[in-house]
């Protein structure tokens, strides 16, 4: 039998927890072996609760406690999410998460330590919530050398524009929808300025390139500034506008990641992602293009993954799973010039003095009195800041995704 314990009873936690007394025989059976719910770690009290035995305040019952063998941390935040499981592990127990803030800042240092002491350090739900994609990415995928990953990979961002484009639902108003339904981050600025996001584009590009990307040095632009005129814009050009974490594996080594809204025309696999879904479109060498689809947020979505990730450390307890990237001194990230896209522009200058500037543009039907809009040839980051400056009067500059 296996003994496990639960840090954190919010929305993740609590769904571990169905999950475990839902489907109990079912992991059974996928495990080998019984998997027992020993304690459930959260500084409220939970004194209505069926199994209210279960539950402690006290980190160190379970640290101290040598029958238990893997750790679920869905607790959230940096700290101490960050010292329990430092401590967990290098008490030489397992620990799986859904933390991506944790996961995105110290994985580097919390997967050496796992592997010092030859424990797992699992990470499925932090990125894409239920839908499998970091086993995928790490062993299905093993043979190629990964030249893209782009995903719509924040429910909450994704779900709002959902509703502005179909239900003309105000920003607020959707924004609330997503946080009843608990997709929402605990501090929605991380949601809509496309951190989160990007958390997730450093981790998947970490494990692709199996060296830390640090997520500071990946460029990083919310929703906030999309406007709906933006939205009717990119339907005339049969396109969408989605929150998309990118990342491009460049012929020198280095990796390119930004994280913004782009355009995505209707041909795409990714312009079908609605709701509340991410979807994660990978290309390797040898495979082409895959994509990953289902449910990025949500309690049991989420749990899903980290039960997934509960049975594998059971299995995988005498013999470790390897799972990961390690920290190099490399300078491993790309610099934003070293990749460049067309952009839709919308300005209230003249197509003239659009035309001076840009050089070669694609003119398109004004939606919007006194405005021009336009797509601008294939540009790096900085000659599309100068080009912006020299125009002025720009209102939104939006990449094309090719
Ligand atoms: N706030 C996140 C989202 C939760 O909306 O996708 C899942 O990571």
């Amino acid at each position: 039998m296996a003994k496990a314990a639960i840090m954190g009873f919010g929305t993740v936690g609590s769904g571990v927890y169905d999950i475990i007394r839902m489907n109990s025989e079912k992991l059974k059976a996928s495990a080998g072996e019984e998997i027992e719910l020993k304690y459930i770690l959260d500084i409220r009290d939970f004194d209505d609760h069926p199994e209210k035995h279960l539950f402690t305040k006290d980190v160190n019952d379970i640290i101290n406690d040598s029958e238990v063998t893997v750790v679920a941390e869905v607790m959230g935040g940096l700290h101490p999410a960050y010292e329990f499981t430092k401590e967990l592990l290098n008490a030489g127990k397992s620990v799986v998460t859904s933390n991506k803030e944790l996961v995105a800042t110290y994985g580097s240092e919390l997967l050496a330590i796992a592997a010092e002491k030859n424990v797992n350090y699992m990470f499925e739900a932090s990125v894409g919530g239920g839908i499998p994609i970091i086993r995928p990415l790490n062993r299905c995928l093993a043979a190629n050398n990964i030249k893209r990953i782009a995903g719509i990979l924040n429910g909450t961002t994704n779900y709002i524009l959902y509703q502005m484009i179909t239900n003309n639902k105000s920003f607020d108003t959707a924004l609330a929808d997503a946080q009843a339904n608990g997709y929402a981050e605990r501090n929605p600025a991380a949601d809509i300025e496309g951190h989160d996001a990007c958390r997730k584009i450093a981790i998947l590009s970490s494990l692709a390139s199996g060296k830390e990307i640090d997520y500071n040095s990946i460029s990083t632009e919310g929703i906030v500034n999309v406007a709906l005129e933006d939205v009717r814009y990119a339907a005339a050009m049969d396109s969408v506008i989605k929150l998309i974490g990118y990342a491009e594996f460049l012929d020198n080594g280095k990796v390119y990641a930004h994280v913004a809204p782009m355009i995505i025309n209707n041909s795409s696999m990714l312009s079908g992602i609605d709701d509340v879904f991410n979807g994660i479109l990978v290309t390797g060498d040898a495979v082409g293009d895959v994509m990953f689809y289902g449910a990025g947020a949500g309690k049991l979505p989420t749990a899903s993954a980290v039960v997934a990730d509960i049975l594998d450390s059971v299995i995988h307890r005498e013999r470790r799973s390897k799972i990961g990237w390690i920290k190099t001194d490399e300078d491993v990230c790309a610099s934003a010039d070293d990749k460049s896209f067309r952009y839709f522009v919308r300005t209230e200058s003249s197509a003239e003095d659009a035309e001076k500037v840009f050089g070669g543009i694609t003119k398109l039907d004004s939606l919007v009195e006194n405005e021009t809009a336009f797509v601008t040839e294939e540009l790096s980051a900085s000659v599309m800041a100068e080009k912006k400056a020299e125009l002025g009067g720009v209102i939104s500059a939006i990449r094309l995704f090719a």
